[in-house]
């Protein structure tokens, strides 16, 4: 990664770089109303070793002073797009504490003296080892080992939480207004959701694209879309998209595709799009090729960099690319 002078971690961040540092900090460093569209995909708190210093309240904090940042540096009219899956999940104590578990679980199947004996023969294995040798869950081993899982206080009663309603809020109250409402359908993720089986709930395969405006002139142009894009997915609601394969420590990203219809119809070849969160630089490499400006940034410097090396490689594959600048490079 090509250093930046260090004068230029506080001065002004321009089209073509990727910078290095907390979004808020830096989204402050972007002239005010220059960015003709956002679109993001914040952590999604569900745990992941890269979220473990989040809380819900510095999470929600961060939503709402970025989102009023947003307000600030998007142009009048512009959007800011934020794909997100709900927290599913979330413990509750107010809700009483259970059992909440599945029926036969309960009732057959590997019995206390079963795991007793996995125990003995393989005393250095995990929970989750157990469990696979005997074909059953780790609640199932937890429940037989110690009772219940949840009066032993290993898996409080939980409740969905929408951070999807926290982030409409944040906008909201940012006066940035919900213009329209997508869902991405994606692949099921059954291997991340080991509840769906011990539950009611639904596997995790969809996403919401919340698309909020800044109150401003809106000159949409149907003809950014050719007919058969319009019918295929441009006026549909559901965007049926793979997700993209990944390693499960990494942070997830989002489709090229996905990335392209968005900076398709929002934009015009030139324009400047944020990704305050680039992780991958999904978005940034796709605006790249679709010949628009960019801006990137990402608290890892192991992600900015990898987002700047992505992005630029777009240039390097030969695709049309905007005009590189002083500023194509990350900035610390
Ligand atoms: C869900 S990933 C984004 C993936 C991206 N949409 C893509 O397709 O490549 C979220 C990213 O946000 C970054 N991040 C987390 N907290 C941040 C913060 N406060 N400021 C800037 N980046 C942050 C993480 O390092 C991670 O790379």
């Amino acid at each position: 990664m090509t250093e930046q002078p260090k004068a230029a971690s506080t001065g002004r961040l321009l089209p073509n770089a990727i910078a290095c540092g907390d979004a808020r900090e830096q989204a402050a460093r972007i002239p005010p109303g220059t960015v003709d569209l956002a679109l993001w995909s914040p952590p999604y708190l569900m745990g992941k070793p890269y979220e473990r210093d989040l809380s819900l309240r510095s999470w929600t904090e961060l939503m709402y002073e970025l989102l009023a940042l947003h307000a600030e540096v998007l142009r009048p009219g512009a959007f800011a797009v934020v794909n997100i899956s709900d927290m599913r999940t979330w413990p509750e104590p107010a809700l009483p504490p259970g059992p909440y578990a599945e029926i036969r679980h309960r009732q057959g199947g590997v019995t206390a003296a079963d795991v007793a004996a996995a125990r003995r023969a393989h005393p250095a294995a995990s929970e989750k080892e157990i469990a696979r040798l005997l074909g059953c869950s780790d609640q199932t081993v937890a429940r037989r080992e110690r009772g219940s899982a949840h009066r032993a206080g290993r898996r409080p009663p939980t409740r969905v939480l929408r951070t999807s309603a926290i982030i409409e809020e944040a906008a909201t109250a940012a006066g940035l207004y919900l213009y329209d409402h997508r869902v991405w359908s994606k692949t099921p993720a059954w291997k991340n959701n080991a509840w769906t089986a011990s539950a009611y709930r639904a596997v995790d395969e969809w996403e919401h694209l919340l698309f909020f405006h800044r109150p401003g002139p809106f000159l949409y142009d149907r003809g950014r879309l050719d007919h058969d894009e319009w019918a295929e997915w441009g006026s549909r609601g559901i965007w049926k998209i793979p997700s993209v394969r990944r390693n499960e420590d990494a942070a997830p990203r989002f489709p090229d595709e996905l990335a392209a219809r968005i900076v398709r119809m929002l934009t015009e070849p030139g324009e400047l799009v944020l990704d305050p969160f680039v992780g991958a630089g999904t978005t940034t490499a796709v605006a790249h090729l679709l010949e628009r400006r960019w801006i990137g940034i990402d608290v890892n410097p192991r992600n900015a960099e990898a987002a700047l090396d992505r992005t630029l490689l777009q240039h390097a594959a030969g695709e049309p690319t905007p005009e590189a600048n002083d500023a194509s490079r990350a900035v610390h």
